[in-house]
């Protein structure tokens, strides 16, 4: 069976309380190794701490969803770079702008960006980087985040992802001129699928996978709560999509991802 990782994943929510043991054994029984779990603000980041002290397979991501940007204060930065220390947090995020739904006014969104960007600098880790709606001022922020004052921009080590990446081929290229990976979640299931030409175009060594759950369900299971043993349709999609076996998808996200976050794997 192929090894899988999931990028991105939720599990720390609420809503796995009652089964979440149950959810990661599936996942493992999926050929799941390991789970990236992303914070959206201090609670959740502090939960996917707590995940990642209680199963061996479970990263922890921090950082202040752009939804939860409002609430971001200096000393929950503070708070971040002190939970930083954990020996299983392995990126900083997600964190990103959101202008589709404008849950946190625009200004503070870019602010609280800006300001996640810098940190993970500091701390010397990848990002995790949601956009919607955003395009053009997600590539200028990460344009001068890549390049500019300390940035190591086209260096050799990945400097970060975007997640449930939705932008075209010309915009994969630039991220990837720039040092990120990109990674495709369970929508690519879906028929007709904006995703359909990225997954075909995008070089292997570039590619992630993620479930983003419980969000984003992947076909045959849409409309039901998403769970990381599910990346398993994303990997059988893409490998579908480029007409090359589910393996070869699964060796290289797999490795792709153990590099970026530095997984002992
Ligand atoms: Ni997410």
């Amino acid at each position: 069976m192929p090894v899988l990782v999931d990028s991105h994943t939720h599990i720390d929510m609420r809503l796995y309380n009652r089964d979440r043991d149950q959810v990661l054994e599936r996942a493992r029984g999926a050929g799941v190794a390991a789970v990236v779990d992303v914070g959206c603000d201090l609670d959740s980041s502090r939960g996917a701490i707590r995940l990642a002290a209680q199963y061996s397979e479970v990263f922890a991501a921090l950082g202040f969803h752009p939804h939860s940007a409002a609430k971001m204060r200096d000393s929950d930065l503070e708070r971040l770079s002190e939970l930083a220390q954990h020996p299983k947090v392995v990126a900083i995020g997600e964190i990103g702008l959101d202008f589709y739904r404008n849950l946190s006014p625009r200004e503070v969104q870019v602010e609280a960006f800006k300001k996640q960007l810098a940190l993970a600098r500091r701390l010397r880790l990848p990002v995790i980087v949601h956009c919607r709606d955003a395009q053009e001022e997600v590539l200028s922020i990460l344009t001068e985040w890549a390049y500019g004052a300390g940035g190591v921009g086209g260096a050799k080590e990945p400097l970060g992802v975007l997640h449930c990446f939705s932008g075209d081929r010309e915009l994969s290229q630039r991220y990837i001129e720039m040092g990120f990976l990109l990674s495709i979640a369970g929508p690519i299931t879906y028929p007709s699928s904006h995703a359909m030409e990225i997954a075909h175009h995008i070089p292997l060594d570039k590619l992630l996978i993620e479930t983003d759950c419980p969000f984003l369900t992947p076909q045959p299971y849409r409309g039901k709560r998403n769970e990381p043993s599910n990346v398993s349709f994303v990997a059988e999609k893409i490998g579908e999509i480029r007409g090359v076996p589910t393996a070869v998808v699964a060796e290289h996200t797999t490795a792709n991802a153990a590099q970026l976050f530095r997984l002992p794997l």
